[in-house]
């Protein structure tokens, strides 16, 4: 018998987009009510590639909400310096370095062609072991979109590593058996981030019964049998595992364009879900390990001081659109009433938020 309640040392979410402008007011508050750390991407629209535009973005996040630590990674480009980043980390002002390869998926047309060209930023940040994170796919328009993941591992990281065997890496959202499989037995310092929407769709799910745009994002969401290694792999207790819901949100206007942008909004949903996939593989001794202990622990982080209670009751107010911030007052053009689908998981959603508390409440 699973448990109905569960607490756990608040955890963190080690990639996520906060976006910005009305955006960013929407949707932060989702994930900093009950994330402590928040990877924020830097794929804005002028991507965050110096340390100045990183601590601007983290003092606008702050403002929305100030209790939580937004990490800000460098957007990598070719041309990137590795005086800027190492200038970045010890400033605080970057946590890690993003890797996009160039056109792979939203905002990424000005990252990385050739990831030979950024040898000299690899090798300073494997010096200071800061973590690349990575969006693992190739971007050959020949290779099937489905295959895009495997052939990142054979093509580009397999050679990275033997070229940067020190470099820390982040391969993010997995979506694959194989990209499991890898990270599994990768002889190297390597983990990975698991997402809470890859733990639950699988590619049928995405266009049965018509195109469901809200189930669409990138790295897309492959088979059952892939969802099923992934859903072992994260709550298998293995420490190279960590949560990352890579909750990207796009307003419901960019989502029914003739082309969808990738990205699915979780923020609001994503840590019952993770319990309720953790509660159906009879796993949710697992969760703290992955949520909250393994990302600190690969990160060199102290854990987190509150903690956090999950009931298995279905939410009251699980809301499935959300409109966005109002346009201030003393804006001239007002924008037009814009509003966004909050993920909805194929199997309703059965836990939810209780409360979060001090660890040891006296
Ligand atoms: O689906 C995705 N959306 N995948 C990404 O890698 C980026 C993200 C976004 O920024 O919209
Ligand atoms: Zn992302």
């Amino acid at each position: 018998m699973n448990p109905t309640s569960l607490t756990i040392t608040q955890p963190d979410d080690w990639h996520c987009h906060l976006r910005e402008g009305r955006l960013m007011k929407t949707v932060t508050p989702y994930s900093t009510e009950v994330f402590s750390r928040v990877i924020a991407m830097p794929n804005l629209s002028k991507p965050i590639t110096s340390p100045e535009h990183a601590r601007l973005y983290k003092k606008q996040l702050l403002k929305i909400s100030p209790s939580f630590t937004p990490l800000i990674p460098c957007y990598l480009q070719e041309n990137t310096l590795p005086e800027t980043i190492l200038k970045g980390h010890e400033n605080g002002d970057f946590f890690a370095v993003k890797y996009y390869p160039r056109g792979a998926t939203t905002k990424s047309h000005l990252g990385v062609a050739n990831w030979k060209a950024c040898a000299a930023v690899f090798d300073a940040m494997s010096e200071i072991n800061m973590p690349l994170l990575i969006h693992g796919e190739v971007t050959d328009p020949q290779v099937d979109i489905f295959d895009r993941e495997k052939l990142f591992i054979q093509d580009i990281l397999i050679p990275l590593i033997a070229q940067h065997p020190k470099l820390k890496i982040v391969l993010e959202h997995l979506t694959s058996a194989h990209a499991v499989n890898f990270v599994s037995h990768a002889d190297t310092e390597i983990a990975a981030t698991i997402t809470a929407h890859h733990l639950v769709l699988n590619r049928t799910h995405i266009l049965e019964h018509g195109l469901h745009p809200h189930r669409f994002c990138y790295p897309v969401a492959k088979t059952e049998y892939d969802r099923q290694a992934l859903r072992r792999a994260a709550t298998s207790g293995n420490p190279r595992f960590m949560l990352g819901t890579d909750s990207a949100p796009h307003t419901l206007d960019a989502k029914h364009q003739h082309t969808i942008s990738p990205g699915i909004f979780s923020s609001p949903i994503a840590l019952p879900l993770y319990a309720q996939v953790f509660a159906e593989e009879h796993a949710l001794d697992k969760l703290e390990a992955f949520a909250s202990i393994n990302g600190p622990q690969f990160h060199k982080l102290p854990l987190n001081t509150k903690s956090i209670t999950l009931k298995a009751i279905p939410p009251q107010d699980n809301p499935s659109y959300l409109s966005l911030s109002e346009t201030p007052a003393n804006t001239k053009k007002p924008k037009p009433h814009l509003s966004l689908a909050v993920f909805q998981p194929p199997i309703p959603l059965q836990w939810s938020l209780s409360s979060i508390q001090n660890k040891n409440p006296s």
